[in-house]
């Protein structure tokens, strides 16, 4: 089956009872057993549900892996991730990563004694005595946010697997569409599934997929045991929201490489960030690895801060909001929002300088969106 095949059909099954092509939303916190533990494969809703069944085979799928396991957000997802290791173990991860995975390991994991270290790969000696310390994870977002940096998965895999360290792809900006990381050698796949995979600005979700059936056990065991389940109409949303994924991502990453041309040729822009523009320094690796550059650009305007706090206050169709990966366009700044909670010293070590904008670009029309950009930067 191809891709667009697979986002209407794959997990999809008419209801058995009353022919309905759609799935009924199953909101029920338990089920009916026969006997004392006899059921008919569902107990309670904190460990499994209909719909829960039904949106992992369908990601499942996308992603190539054998097994999905979804959750009640991206960071419940990492959560249940980390409760699988134990005090003393070390993650290793790539620089970029989301402020909120940033957060989590250094406010609160840390805090139970899970290390927590990252390092840039253009620094290979660092990476390598860092893998030589036996972390138990690699793990790194492709492209990341918001500086759409692209690492070689392949190569970092490689590297990793030679010390048996479990390798793990953020694979939310690219999505499945765009990107399969298990494909290219990575062992486990998270996803935010409020972002493209939901797609519609009214869901949140996360799901982690993978081969290694231990893995995936381990997983459900952990959302049963902390509870970080979705509810089952959270659940269908996203599985409504991924029948259209393919339609959607190819007008988002439409839409974004031609406001990134737009924005690289204008006087008032500093540098634009997005992985299919030919000046992107992984331009390459990105044809290479990627199927599609997915729908986010950066951009640094070429206006003190406050002139660029003025102008992305003031778009019409760009509305200033956290998230992405809706239908409809946003733009952040990700200093003083997605990624505040990194301090700041830190942050511009990570190039994230107080000037940055991240565009979320939607689906609409995009002149729409670029007579929107042009009328707002003639303004200020
Ligand atoms: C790349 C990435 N990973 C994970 C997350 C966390 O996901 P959630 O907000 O669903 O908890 C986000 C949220 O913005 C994200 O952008």
């Amino acid at each position: 089956m191809e891709f667009g095949t697979k986002t209407v059909h794959s997990g999809q099954k008419p209801d058995p009872s009353t022919g309905a092509i759609m799935p009924p939303i199953f909101m029920t916190s338990t089920f009916i057993q026969e006997s004392p533990g006899e059921t008919k494969g569902y107990d309670y809703t904190r460990a499994d549900n209909p719909n829960f069944t039904i949106l992992e085979v369908l990601l499942a799928s996308l992603e190539k892996a054998k097994y999905a396991t979804i959750f009640s957000s991206g960071l419940g997802a990492l959560t249940s991730m980390v409760s699988t290791l134990s005090a003393g173990d070390q993650v290793l991860a790539i620089d970029g990563l989301y402020g909120g995975t940033y957060r989590l390991f250094t406010q609160v994991f840390n805090r139970f004694g899970v290390h927590f270290k990252t390092v840039h790969p253009s620094n290979h000696q660092l990476l390598l005595d860092e893998l030589n310390k036996n972390p138990k994870w690699l793990f790194f977002e492709t492209p990341t946010n918001p500086l759409l940096e692209v690492f070689d998965i392949r190569a970092l895999a490689t590297l990793a697997k030679k010390s048996d360290i479990r390798v793990i792809v953020d694979n939310t900006f690219a999505t499945p569409f765009c990107q399969n990381p298990l494909e290219l050698g990575a062992d486990v796949v998270l996803h935010s599934t409020t972002k493209y995979l939901g797609g519609h600005s009214d869901v949140i979700g996360g799901a982690v997929m993978t081969n290694d059936v231990k893995f995936n056990e381990s997983l459900r065991f952990a959302r049963k045991a902390i509870g970080t389940n979705p509810s089952p109409f959270d659940a269908w949303l996203t599985n409504r929201g991924v029948k259209t994924l393919a339609l959607r991502m190819a007008r988002h990453q439409e839409n974004a490489q031609q406001i990134a041309d737009f924005l690289h040729a204008h006087p008032h822009v500093k540098r634009v960030y997005y992985p299919g523009l030919k000046s992107h320094p992984q331009y390459e690796l990105a044809k290479k690895q990627m199927k599609g550059f997915s729908g986010i650009v950066s951009v640094e305007f070429a206006f003190p801060l406050d002139v660029t706090k003025k102008l992305i206050s003031s778009f019409q169709f760009f509305s200033l909001a956290e998230s992405l990966g809706g239908v409809e366009s946003l733009v952040c700044h990700p200093a003083s929002m997605t990624h505040a909670s990194i301090p700041s010293l830190e942050r511009e070590k990570m190039g994230i300088t107080d000037g940055l904008v991240r565009l979320s670009v939607g689906i609409e029309d995009f002149s729409d969106l670029k007579k929107d950009l042009e009328t707002a930067l003639k303004r200020v």
